[in-house]
This record gives C-alpha cells, structure tokens and sequence, in this order.
C-alpha cells in the first residue's frame, strides 16, 4: 500500500517541476493534499493496518507528502519568479528609446505677436532701453489721472475703457493702454528713465477685422536732462527703420494726447509711397512728470505708445486681426 503513495508522490513532484502555472499546482495539491486528495485518504486508512506496521507507514507517508509540498512550494516560487521578470519586461522604460514616427511631429513655435514683441524688445534693449511691466488691472489714477486725464476729461471717453466692479464706480478697470506702466515707473524710479512696456490692453472693442477688444502695446518712456522732440524723431526713426527695415522711413504729424505736449502721432513710408498710422507720440507733459515726483524744471521726457498686434498685421500684410486669436494652427504655421 505504501509504495503506491510513494509512487504518487514522485509522480506528482515531476508534475510540480513541468507546471506551467498555478492552476496546474493547485490541481496538484488538490489531488494529493487536500481534504478528500490521496494522503488523506492514506491517513484514514493507516488505521486498517496492524499496530505493529502502523508507525513505520505512517513515517513513510508523512514523508512522501512532505516531498509533495516541498515540491509545490518550489513550483510556486518558480512561478512568481518567471511572472515577476515578465512583469519588468513588459513594464521596462527605456528613457532613451526613440520611436520612428509615420506621422511627421510638428513642432509649436512662438505666436506672430510674440515674435514682434520679442524682436520690439531687441530693438530697443539694443538703443540702451529696459523692459518694464505693469498690472492689467489698474485704478482711475494711473490709467487716467496720473497721466493728466482727470474725470471731467473728454479723452476719457475715447478709451472705451472696460470697468471692474469693485469699489467705487469706474475706480478699477482693465488698463485701456500701456501708458499707466510710465506712471509705475517714475514713482519708484529717478530719472534717468529709459524704458519700454509691453503688454494687453483692453478695450470695449467689437472684434473685426482690424479691432480686438483684447491687444497689445508696447509703451515707449526716456526722461532725462534736455531731452528734445529732436531725440523723440530720431529715436522713432531709428526703430522703424531697425524693425521695418532700412528703406522705411517715419515721419511726426501734429495730434493730441493729453499726457504730451506737443503731441504727434507717427506714421510709416510704404513701398508706394503712402503713409500708415503707427502710434502716438509726444514730449512727457510736466503734470505728468510732477504727478510722479519728479521736476518738470530739472527733467524733460519723451513717450510713444503703438498696437504690436497692428504692427504684425503691417508686417506680414495679414488681412484680418482676428487670425491672430483663432489659433488656427494652418494659419500660425506661416510665421
Ligand atoms: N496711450 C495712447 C493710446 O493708447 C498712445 C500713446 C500716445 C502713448 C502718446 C504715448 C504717447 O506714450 O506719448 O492711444
């Protein structure tokens, strides 16, 4: 009786050895192990046999079980092992590892008025210019008061100026241009101040196709001592000419803007020869340099401000503004 369980124990650990996995040494185990397997039945019936035999087969079939489980608890481990290492093939980053692509990548390149903008700040880093920032949100006084645009004042109105509701009405708004950056400058800052600002404004502008409710300028601010219209021209000259081109040429015609006096606003030549609005213009008017500290008698400044979205529509003789927001990557790609 004895050898038959022996025999069923080699078997079953040659089985252990070959399974393929768990299910296989379960099955195994079930047969062999279990409650109603093989042993168990051998077990109950060691009773059958003479007192005299019993201890010896007993022995000898605790140790042919004990192979058994030996020899799945080794198939189990093996198992995991060969799981484990197929898990780390499967789950294996390679950080180097390059797929060939059948789709070209296409690669994000920087927005047309981000390209303006950029080569607008080279341009005048290049003059000995610093680039200044402001907030887009700003107060009455330095959108408007600061830069001698008191409440009563009908330029007001003409910024079509977007209002926040908080605090006093018309108090917080949306900055309608870059100028309030002049005022942000000269209160921390003794002259000599050169300096330029770009930035969103904001206005109340129905988009067409030459307006953006939101858009970019970039203001333009030198104070120092006898500073003349004369270095305005020059300066404004020198900048169209390293932005546009050296055949571009810039000219001043007589405006009004009530933080200048006198005030311009500058135009550009055109291969045709006709002439296209660029920006405003003028020598710092004294309130305004007096509403930041500083004295009109010691101190004389120029400024300028202009659209950068406009100046990239010039630029690329784009037909509609409105493509710069549409972020239609066909149209973006050209840049
Ligand atoms: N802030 C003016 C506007 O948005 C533009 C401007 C005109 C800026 C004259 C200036 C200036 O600095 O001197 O219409």
């Amino acid at each position: 009786m004895i050898e038959g369980y022996e025999q069923a124990a080699v078997g079953a650990e040659e089985r252990l050895a070959a399974a393929a996995d768990l299910d296989a040494v379960s099955g195994v185990e079930r047969e062999l192990l279990g409650r109603r397997s093989l042993f168990a039945d051998a077990k109950r019936r060691l009773a059958d046999l003479a007192p005299g035999d019993r201890a010896e087969a007993g022995r000898r079939l605790n140790e042919a079980r004990a192979r058994v489980e030996t020899a799945a608890a080794g198939a189990r481990e093996r198992l995991a092992a060969a799981d484990r290492d197929d898990r780390h093939a499967a789950e294996r980053l390679d950080l180097t590892e390059r797929l060939p692509h059948t789709v070209p990548l296409s690669r994000g390149r920087l927005h047309p008025v981000t390209q303006a903008r950029d080569r607008l700040e080279d341009v005048f880093v290049g003059m000995g210019y610093t680039v200044a920032e402001g907030p887009e949100v700003e107060t009455a006084w330095y959108n408007f008061e600061a830069l001698n645009i008191p409440d009563w004042h009908p330029a007001r109105g003409s910024f079509d100026t977007i209002f926040v509701n908080l605090g006093e009405p018309e108090e917080v708004m949306l900055r309608s241009h870059t100028s309030p950056v002049q005022i942000r400058v000269m209160e921390k800052r003794k002259p000599p101040v050169y300096i330029v600002a770009p930035g969103r404004t904001f206005r109340t502008d129905t988009a067409d196709a030459t307006h953006l409710p939101a858009f970019n300028q970039i203001e333009g601010l030198a104070v120092d001592r006898n500073i003349t219209m004369g270095d305005l021209a020059g300066t404004i000259d020198e900048f169209v000419r390293a932005f546009f081109g050296r055949e571009v040429k810039s000219r001043l015609r007589p405006s009004y803007f009530p933080f200048t006096e006198p005030s311009a606003e500058f135009d550009i030549s055109r291969p045709d020869g006709s002439w296209l609005e660029l920006g405003g213009c003028g020598m710092v008017h004294p309130n305004v340099l007096s509403n930041c500290g500083i004295d009109p008698e010691e101190w004389q400044g120029f400024a300028f401000g202009f659209g950068i979205d406009r100046l990239a529509v010039m630029r690329h003789e784009i037909d509609d503004i409105r493509e710069f927001v549409n972020s239609d990557t066909r149209f973006l790609r050209q840049f």
